[in-house]
């Protein structure tokens, strides 16, 4: 098995740590280097998944060539980027993306096809989500009629707050709010159709949104596990709670451990990293239709 990367520092280079990337200012473009960090219940754990990074770029890249939409990507090819002499590209190989700098959009825009999370839950309360009336009699884990954009901020806590389109129109006007509207279905529907095709439901997702020389890019990642509520299309039922593909045998262990939530959480157990690994390699390899090459 590859070695975990949990942090990079590059010589020379300030980097800003994120949850999961380590973001590395170069003038107009930035390097992300994505780490194999999780995060589970809004802490990042103590254990990293071996090559999930990998995966994640490897996925996010087969999408911004795939999809079609303007975006940050420039090159994942450590031997194209502006490094300074002295960096070891190694540890940087299939992890890093070298992207244009955009100001970015401070809304995750939130598209659902499927009813879950945080969604399920308001449905429960109010019959709509973020305002959006939906039909009566829903169950938990139905496909909606149609998708549905469902905005949020974030928030200084790290936690996302769900907002009303009328709050994302006060924040960055009429016209911005309905393209990146506009986009995000696009891209969901894009997306999803594909993904389903290759027996994955892409049930939930986010994206994020930059602007470049007056240009709206999108940026971050695209169509990720991370991002994203995957179920596999083969056991999908609605009623309950489908599996999530990814973070599964995380959640489910830590469930079982006497972890509180409010403190650091514990090490994950070698044999959780290694089926976790193995279904951040599966989705990688159902979408893109590829071997992963770091197996
Ligand atoms: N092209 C881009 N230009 C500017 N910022 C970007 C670009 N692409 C991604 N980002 C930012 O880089 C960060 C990615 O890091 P990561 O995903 O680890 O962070 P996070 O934990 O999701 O969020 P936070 O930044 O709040 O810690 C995000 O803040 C994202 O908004
Ligand atoms: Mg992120």
């Amino acid at each position: 098995m590859n070695s975990v990367v949990l942090e990079t520092s590059l010589p020379g280079l300030k980097v800003r740590r994120g949850k999961v990337r380590d973001i590395y200012d170069l003038g107009d473009r930035l390097l992300l280097v994505i780490s194999d960090r999780i995060s589970a219940f809004d802490w990042v754990l103590p254990t990293g998944i071996p090559d999930k990074g990998r995966v994640l770029c490897g996925l996010s890249e087969f999408w911004f060539r795939t999809l079609g939409v303007p975006n940050h990507l420039i090159t994942t090819d450590v031997d194209q980027m502006p490094l300074p002499a002295g960096v070891d590209r190694g540890p940087l190989r299939g992890r890093s993306m070298l992207v244009r700098k955009a100001s970015v959009v401070p809304i995750e825009c939130v598209v659902r096809g499927y009813l879950a999370g945080s969604g399920w839950k308001e449905y429960q309360k109010q019959g709509a989500v973020c305002g959006i009336k939906l039909p009566v009699g829903l169950n938990q884990a139905d496909r909606l009629p149609e998708p549905i954009f469902t905005p949020a901020t974030k928030a200084e806590s790290g936690h996302d707050v769900n907002i009303s389109f009328d709050e994302m129109i006060r924040r960055v006007g009429r016209e911005p709010a309905e393209d990146l509207r506009r986009r995000s279905f696009q891209i969901y529907v894009g997306g999803a159709a594909l993904a389903e095709k290759r027996g994955i439901i892409i049930a939930d997702t986010k994206f994020e949104f930059g602007i470049c020389n007056g240009e709206t890019l999108l940026i971050d990642e695209v169509l990720t596990p991370d991002s994203s509520r995957f179920w596999p299309a083969e056991s999908y039922r609605p009623g309950g709670s489908p599996p999530s593909f990814d973070k599964q045998f995380v959640r489910d262990w830590l469930e079982t451990t006497a972890w509180d939530k409010n403190s650091p959480p514990p090490p994950l157990p070698d044999d959780v990293v290694r089926r976790t690994r193995a279904k951040y390699i599966e989705a990688y390899e159902a979408l893109t239709g590829k071997v992963f090459p770091w197996k």
